[in-house]
This record gives structure tokens, C-alpha cells and sequence, in this order.
């Protein structure tokens, strides 16, 4: 009979029985008759132990061999040893390598410049940190799809090329047949609107693309945004929804992923409070507590991140900042019955100075208001007929957002930069690996 195999994961299951574990290398250490082989498989640590007089000659030489990295399987009795890196050991009496690793491997125990840890993204993602934040970032994607399946929210996935629709920022483009320009899609909103008249209440989940000339620490030109879209909300449901769906988050988080914001030394305090409600600031309370704090921003301006640091750096959980001037923001909001110079909107922004993480607005539902912006904007009319269309045959009133998902895994992560929280990032200068 052959030696069942496990994950490192499940050796508690194995244990006082001999597996089979595969992985690879993170640690060597030997002392000449007894050595230590540290290996991750994606799932924990295990440490395997190797005695010289114990093991076969061959097994004993193969060890002097192996190099960080090489990929091997080791056969041994499993135990709990609460010393061990990981928690478990195996005694081990096999050892096969699966794949070699030459010494040269680029990435080694020192530090690293960022440019050659991206330059080798493809090695960087082993490492303890980043498989840490992986699995939050998974985890917070699980807990989105699961609060909005809980809630009755339809999923639909938009397009991701198309006609020249979407938001101000640059657009990538792309030849399309006899059809001229595609281009990569800046949100699935539009769409999520349409979908929001057919189904009620609907989300999308999806990459989308900005040709934007920053170099931010939180500017990436492909990023996953989550889109939801509510027949009959108003801008005061959205902002519920929305404190709904981040406090979620963030619940689930620190609830789940205790080990690994304590890998990435997350101070969890912090985190903790992110309670409803949160806090809600008119643009123009806005404006003047900048201004109070020394910034020249004044009213009509968009927010930049010096000032979106100034006004969260007075609260402990999320801001709301609502009802931005008609000019510094996107065509479709809807103006702002009370003040016309203004929409319903929201941005909101995270604590410690991580800024936007998601905008959001009640929907212009107007034809002619909304005619009138497509051309104040001078959008081609053309693109937006099947929009317009939406406010023709039975206009609705209905509110959205988009939650950028880097942005928001960054901050719960605590990183200082969003490049770190998806697997390949793409940025100005980044197309590789
Ligand atoms: O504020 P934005 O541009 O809003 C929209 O796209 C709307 N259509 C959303 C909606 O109402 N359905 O983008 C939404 C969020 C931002 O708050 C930010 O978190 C993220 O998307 N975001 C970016 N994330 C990373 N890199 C970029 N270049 C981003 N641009 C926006
Ligand atoms: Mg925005």
C-alpha cells in the first residue's frame, strides 16, 4: 500500500501516521548528524527532521544537496511539536526532490528594493507576507459575494470592452473590428444600471481598466471593482448599504484572518473600530475643515489625498464626505434637489490616511437634466442613446457605488501600497511579469 499524502494543513489528522508531504524548501539547517528541513506547501510550515543514522545514506545525501526553493517530497511519521515553525514535524525517513533550484534563486533572507521584488513578482508571492495578504484578499472577496447573496442582489457580469462610455480618466483602447475603438471598460455601472431596471438589485465584481498617468501608492491601471446598483435607493440608502457592506468586511476579517494580520503585524485595534455609523460630512463642512487645517482646496474643487488625510485624520472609522459640486464630479449623479449646484454623492474614505475607497451616487433619472449633462460634458450622445433610453421607458430612482477592491483589501491589510495586495500588478510602468 502506498503512503497517503497531505497538505500541511491537515496533519493533524495524520498524526502518529506516516505521510507524504510535498512543498518546497524555506529553511535548511544541520548540525551534521541531525538536520532540519523547513518547507511550505501554500497551506502552513512543516518541519521536517533528519538523523543521520536514522535515514538511508542516500536520503542523508540527498539532504547535503538540496538549495532554498527545490521542490521535494518528504515521507516520515507526523507529530504536533508546538516548537517546530508551522507547529508540526515529521520524522523523516523519505526524501524525494520533485524539482531542483540552482543557488542563484532571486529572492533570499535580506532585504530586497521594491523594483527587484516586482521585477520577480512571480517568487515574491511565496513569501510568508504575501501569501498573508492572498488569503485576505480572498477572504474579503468570499465576504462580498456572500453579504450580497445573503441580501438578494443578483450578480451580473458587464462588458469589458466597450463603446466609449464610463468615467473621466484615460481610456485604453483597442481595435475592434469594422466597429473602430473598443475600449477596456473604467466601471461596469452603466450596465449595472440597465440590469438594476431587469432584476431590482444587482452587483458586479469585476477588473477594470484606467489609463491614468499616477504613480500613487494607490493608482493601479487595472483594479477589481464591486458595483452595486439599487432600484429605488436613495443616496441616503447607498451610504447605508455602504457602511453595511465595509463593516461586514471587516468583522469577517478579524474574525477569520487573526493569523494573518498577525503575520503582517496589523494593528488590529484599529480595525476594530470600524463601526456603524459612520461619519457623514457635506462637502462644505468639508471644504472648510481642510482649509482650517491649512490646505488651499476651496469649494469646487475635487478632494486630492492631502486632504482626504486631513479630514479622516480627525476620526477613528470611515467619512463620508457627500454632496460634492456638480463640476467635480461624473455626469450621471443626480443633482442635488436642495442645492443644485451639487449631487448626491458620496465619497468614502478609510481611516489612517488610506483615502478613497469608494464613490457612489444616486443616479441623475432625468431625461432632459441628463441630456444636458452628456452635452455639458460633450460626451458622444451616440454611445449613451441606450443610457438615455433607461430614463425614457420607465425612469426609476436607483443609487449605486463602487468599492475599489485594492484599495480596500490595502487598508485592512495595512500596506503601503496597493501594488502589494493584487498577484500581478499592472501600473504605468508595470506590464511584467
Ligand atoms: O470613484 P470611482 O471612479 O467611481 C466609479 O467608477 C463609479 N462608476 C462607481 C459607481 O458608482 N458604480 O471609482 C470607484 C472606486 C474608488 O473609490 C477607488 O476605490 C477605486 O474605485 N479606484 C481605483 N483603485 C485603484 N486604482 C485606480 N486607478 C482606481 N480608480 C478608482
Ligand atoms: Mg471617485
Amino acid at each position: 500500500m502506498s503512503t497517503p499524502t497531505a497538505r500541511i494543513a491537515e496533519l493533524a489528522a495524520h498524526t502518529g501516521h506516516v505521510v507524504t508531504v510535498r512543498g518546497w524548501v524555506t529553511h535548511l539547517r544541520s548540525s551534521g548528524k541531525i538536520a532540519f528541513i523547513v518547507m511550505r506547501d501554500g497551506t502552513g510550515l512543516l518541519q521536517g527532521v533528519v538523523v543521520k543514522n536514522q535515514v538511508a545514506p542516500e536520503v542523508w545525501a540527498r539532504f547535503s544537496e538540496l538549495t532554498q526553493e527545490a521542490c521535494i517530497a518528504i515521507t516520515g511519521e507526523a507529530k504536533a511539536e508546538p516548537r517546530a515553525p508551522g507547529g508540526n514535524e515529521i520524522q523523516v525517513s523519505g526524501l524525494e526532490v520533485i524539482g531542483p533550484s540552482p543557488l542563484d534563486y532571486p529572492i533570499q533572507p535580506k532585504e530586497h528594493g521594491i523594483e527587484h521584488l516586482l521585477d520577480h513578482r512571480h517568487f515574491w508571492l511565496r513569501s510568508p507576507r504575501q501569501v498573508a495578504i492572498a488569503k485576505i484578499r480572498h477572504e474579503i472577496e468570499q465576504a462580498i459575494h456572500d453579504f450580497f447573496y445573503e441580501r438578494g442582489f443578483l450578480r451580473v457580469d458587464t462588458p469589458l470592452l466597450t463603446a466609449a462610455i464610463g468615467e473621466r480618466s484615460g481610456l485604453f483602447s483597442t481595435e475592434y473590428f469594422d466597429e473602430g475603438n473598443a475600449y477596456l471598460a473604467q466601471t461596469g455601472q452603466l450596465y449595472g444600471e440597465a440590469a438594476a431596471a431587469a432584476f431590482g438589485k444587482i452587483y458586479t465584481f469585476g477588473p477594470t481598466f484606467r489609463a491614468e498617468k499616477s504613480k500613487t501608492r494607490r493608482h493601479l491601471t487595472e483594479f477589481w471593482m464591486i458595483e452595486p446598483e439599487v432600484a429605488f435607493n436613495d443616496t441616503h440608502d447607498n451610504m447605508r448599504l455602504q457602511e453595511d457592506l465595509v463593516s461586514f468586511l471587516v468583522e469577517r476579517v478579524l474574525e477569520r484572518r487573526q493569523a494573518e494580520l498577525a503575520e503582517l503585524e496589523r494593528d488590529v485595534s484599529k480595525l476594530k473600530q470600524v463601526v456603524r455609523p459612520f461619519v457623514r460630512l457635506d462637502y462644505s463642512d468639508a471644504i472648510t475643515l481642510v482649509r482650517r487645517k491649512g490646505s488651499s482646496a476651496k469649494w469646487g474643487d475635487d478632494l486630492g489625498a492631502e486632504d482626504e488625510a486631513l479630514i479622516v485624520a480627525d476620526y477613528d472609522r470611515p467619512v463620508f464626505v457627500m454632496n460634492y459640486p456638480k463640476e467635480a464630479k461624473a455626469f450621471y449623479m443626480k443633482e442635488n434637489p436642495a442645492d443644485p449646484r451639487t449631487v448626491l454623492c458620496d465619497d468614502m474614505l478609510a481611516p489612517e490616511g488610506y483615502g478613497e475607497i469608494i464613490g457612489g451616487s444616486q443616479r441623475e433619472d432625468d431625461y432632459d437634466k441628463l441630456l444636458h449633462r452628456i452635452r455639458e460634458e460633450g460626451l458622444p450622445e451616440d454611445a449613451y442613446g441606450w443610457y438615455l433610453d433607461l430614463r425614457k421607458y420607465g425612469t426609476f430612482p436607483h443609487a449605486g457605488f463602487g468599492l475599489g477592491l485594492e484599495r480596500t483589501v490595502g487598508w485592512i491589510c495595512g500596506t503601503p501600497h496597493i501594488r502589494e495586495v493584487i498577484a500581478f500588478p499592472r501600473m504605468m510602468h508595470r506590464l511584467r511579469p
